[in-house]
């Protein structure tokens, strides 16, 4: 018997999908189709798979010529799988000639003609219509968001807000994307959705007057300067039926999602300590470290480390307590913030003038997680034991500078996908906005003594 083995993601299922199968039963006696996990097309790049593997593989079974349909999880499973299963022959479509020459050591490779004009990403695009992102702000952050949503299908990056005439029309002619400085209504009349990158105090501003006119945002961090603000942010949204995503891009990493999920499933026993922080000097002539009001360490880098700590503990703590080294003019150049819970303890540790180790610790009754710097992207993760030899690895795959899964899952949203909504929920942001509100509080109190002491 000549057994046949192809692989897919299957999306959407169509007609090249159909006759790629057909063609490939023909090659044999036994067609065997590996349908991939969502977990493993994040991981080689297909962000935006919008059937479930649950459909992805129910479709492959009614074509009726799939013998046996297996699951494709990782790396490296298509030489276990030949092996395995004794195949004689490995087919793909013409798009991937010459891919899987490696594969010819262990079978007969088979590329077969693919059918014209029909892809999962063309349905996809008609499906979704393509949404049309502008970005408010020109600064740092904006090259990189620009650069990573490429990688994601069904949205385009086409306009770029900033009331600096001169700033808008430098950045729109260097990244060839639109410049907008005037009306900030006729920029997002050129937009489905928007992407708030601006100074931290502009955030709220632009994000209400672009959920009131309809459009989606995406905010960076932090959303809001107090509780109140984040819920009639999200409110507000609910109404007007568009979504509003806070943008801590750490929350969206596949690998960090990975991490939260291992520390709930009981390895290392309770979690009873998480300790995470998040350091980087920053140079003087910086607005973080300028601006005493809404620069600083915490404002600039405490949601990555407030992220891991709401994920693990929920929002509900005991009390917190803040903590700064402040610079001559207010600025926090390191803060460290004590959270107690009803059972654990937790620890955010931020610095622009104070530079230390960038870890994450969580701590349970069996043994702790340890992720290095840095570990907000979650390239790697340990954990360990009582018993110094026992150590787990987890290498999870991290692609670009981690923007993309963050840019994924919004358009996702915005198609109607809820598939990643858990990845950081509307009451973990709105906890961040309370911690936030309470050290802006805390700020202002110290700068008055600090003001009172000169
Ligand atoms: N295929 C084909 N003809 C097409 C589309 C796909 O022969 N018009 C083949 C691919 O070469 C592959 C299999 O079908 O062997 C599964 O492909 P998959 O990646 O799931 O589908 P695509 O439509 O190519 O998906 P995407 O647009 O997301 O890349």
């Amino acid at each position: 018997m000549k057994k046949v083995i192809t692989y897919g993601t299957f999306d959407l299922f169509h007609e090249g999908h159909y006759n790629l199968l057909k063609r490939a039963k023909a090659l044999g006696d036994y067609l065997i189709v590996g349908v991939t996990t969502e977990y493993y097309d994040l991981q080689r790049g297909k962000l935006n798979v919008v059937d479930s593997i649950v459909d992805r593989i129910e479709n492959v079974k009614k074509t009726g010529l799939a013998d046996e349909i297996i699951v494709e999880d990782h790396e490296g499973q298509k030489q276990e799988d030949i092996q395995k299963m004794n195949v004689d022959v490995f087919t793909v479509g013409s798009d991937w000639i010459g891919v899987f020459d490696y594969l010819k050591e262990l079978c007969e490779v088979i590329y077969l003609e693919r059918t014209p004009e029909i892809s999962s990403s063309i349905l996809r695009a008609h499906k979704y219509p393509i949404v049309q992102m502008g970005m408010i702000g020109s600064g740092r952050i904006a090259p990189r968001f620009l650069a990573e949503a490429k990688y994601v299908s069904g949205v385009n990056v086409r306009a770029v807000y900033n009331p600096n005439e001169k700033s808008a029309r430098k950045f729109g002619r260097i990244h060839e994307v639109e410049p907008y400085f005037g009306s900030f209504a006729d920029f997002l009349s050129e937009v489905d959705a928007i992407y708030i990158a601006s100074p931290h105090e502009t955030h709220y501003e632009y994000a209400r007057m672009a959920i009131e006119a309809g459009r989606h945002v995406l905010c960076e961090k932090p959303l809001t300067f107090t509780v109140r603000e984040a819920r009639d942010l999200y409110e507000l949204a609910k109404e007007r039926g568009v979504v509003l995503m806070e943008g801590i891009k750490t929350a969206y990493c596949p690998g960090f999602i990975q991490m939260m999920n291992v520390a709930k499933s009981g390895r290392i026993g309770e979690v009873r300590d998480v300790e995470a922080c998040f350091s980087r000097i920053t140079a003087p002539e910086l607005r973080e470290m300028r601006d005493w009001e809404f620069g600083g360490a915490f404002l600039e880098f405490g949601s990555y480390t407030l992220l891991p700590i709401f994920k693990l503990f929920g929002s509900q703590y005991e009390s917190v307590e803040f903590d700064s080294i402040l610079a001559e003019n207010g600025v926090d150049l390191y803060t460290k913030i004590h959270f107690r819970y009803k059972d654990g303890l937790a620890l955010s540790k931020t610095g622009i003038g104070v530079k230390s180790e960038g870890q994450l610790v969580i701590a349970g009754t069996k043994g702790y997680i340890l992720a290095e710097s840095p570990w907000w992207l979650t390239k790697s993760f340990v954990v360990r034991y009582e018993d110094p030899g026992r150590i787990e690895r987890y290498s999870p795959k991290f692609l670009g500078d981690g923007l993309r899964y963050e840019i994924a899952d919004f358009v996702s949203k915005i198609n109607g996908g809820n598939r990643m909504g858990y990845c950081l929920t509307q009451e973990e942001s709105v906890a961040m906005a309370g911690v936030v509100e309470r050290f802006m509080e805390n700020r202002v109190h110290r700068a008055g003594h600090l003001a009172a002491a000169q």
